[in-house]
């Protein structure tokens, strides 16, 4: 199969999952997108693209399977601790000055990097005046989130994380373990609203203080990383705070002028007022 033909099927793939299932990747990074699809159709012993589409038209548990795919759900809690410790150092004091503050953690995965936060919150005793959204698109990766369970196997990666980040407590008293799980403490999920959110086809989210994007503007292409910004940009209060992935930037964007870099290496940004 040519090139051309193979992006002209996949076209037409990208499509029909936006007609059937509302779903629309047609500006995701173009790499990213053909990676994940071609390990797939290998996977699911499939000859073309077009076998594909067909397949999944028809069969909504395999579209299920290739939403994963695309969505990409890696995540840690405290991931980047360098990140982390910045918050505490930088923005905690700068957030305590304001009565009430609204978090969002737009593409927050399986919930780790919400919980990192509400951990933060809860030692710095704000967790009474903030409200945090956590939103994803992907409606099973949600499920997970909202349960607040890991696998017993990751939380020494997660307490080494926390403790770089500045963390002093025990880890282990945020948590209860069983043989192969940990459940993380209810109180971490008290001040949590979990919420569908489509980035690229869903609207404004009101008036927050402060928008964690991170590890996601990386899968879309420039003219929907425009898009997208523009929407964080829209949802932030007047000197709103914006952290974006390591990896990711507001340079060479549309709206870089209308923010102010804080820290650099940490990709922490502040919406002009
Ligand atoms: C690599 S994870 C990043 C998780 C977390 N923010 C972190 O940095 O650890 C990317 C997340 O973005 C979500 N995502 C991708 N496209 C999205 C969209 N259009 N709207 C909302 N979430 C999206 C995926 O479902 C996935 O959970």
């Amino acid at each position: 199969m040519t090139t051309e033909n193979e992006n002209i099927e996949i076209q037409l793939l990208l499509e029909a999952i936006h007609l059937k299932y509302g779903y629309n990747f047609k500006d995701y990074a173009n790499a990213h997108t053909k990676r994940r699809l071609k390990s797939r159709l290998v996977r699911s012993k499939m000859e073309t693209y077009t076998d594909m589409m067909r397949r999944l038209i028809y069969d909504e548990p395999f579209f299920n399977q290739l939403l994963m795919d695309l969505s990409i759900n890696v995540t840690e809690m405290f991931r980047d601790p360098w990140f982390y410790k910045k918050i505490r150092e930088e923005l905690i004091p700068r957030l305590k000055t304001y009565s009430f503050i609204k978090v969002w953690h737009a593409g927050c995965s399986a919930g780790q990097e919400v919980y990192s936060m509400s951990i933060l919150l809860e030692e710095e005793n704000m967790k009474k005046r903030s409200q945090i959204y956590a939103t994803d698109f992907n409606e099973l990766i949600l499920e997970k989130a909202k349960s607040g369970i890991y696998p017993l196997d990751v939380m020494r990666t997660y307490t080494a994380n926390y403790q770089k980040s500045g963390g002093e407590m025990a880890f282990s008293d945020y948590y209860t373990a069983d043989d192969e799980n940990v459940i993380l403490k209810r109180s971490l999920r008290e001040k949590v609203l979990f919420s569908s959110h489509n980035l690229v086809t869903d609207g404004v989210f009101g008036e927050m203080n402060l928008i964690f994007c991170r590890n996601v503007l990386i899968y879309f292409n420039r003219k929907l990383q425009n898009q997208v910004i523009r929407l964080f940009y829209d949802s932030l209060c007047p000197g709103g705070y914006l952290c974006l992935g390591s990896k990711e930037s507001l340079k060479f964007t549309d709206m870089a002028d209308r923010f102010e870099s804080i820290c650099e290496k940490e990709k922490i940004y502040r919406k002009k007022r």
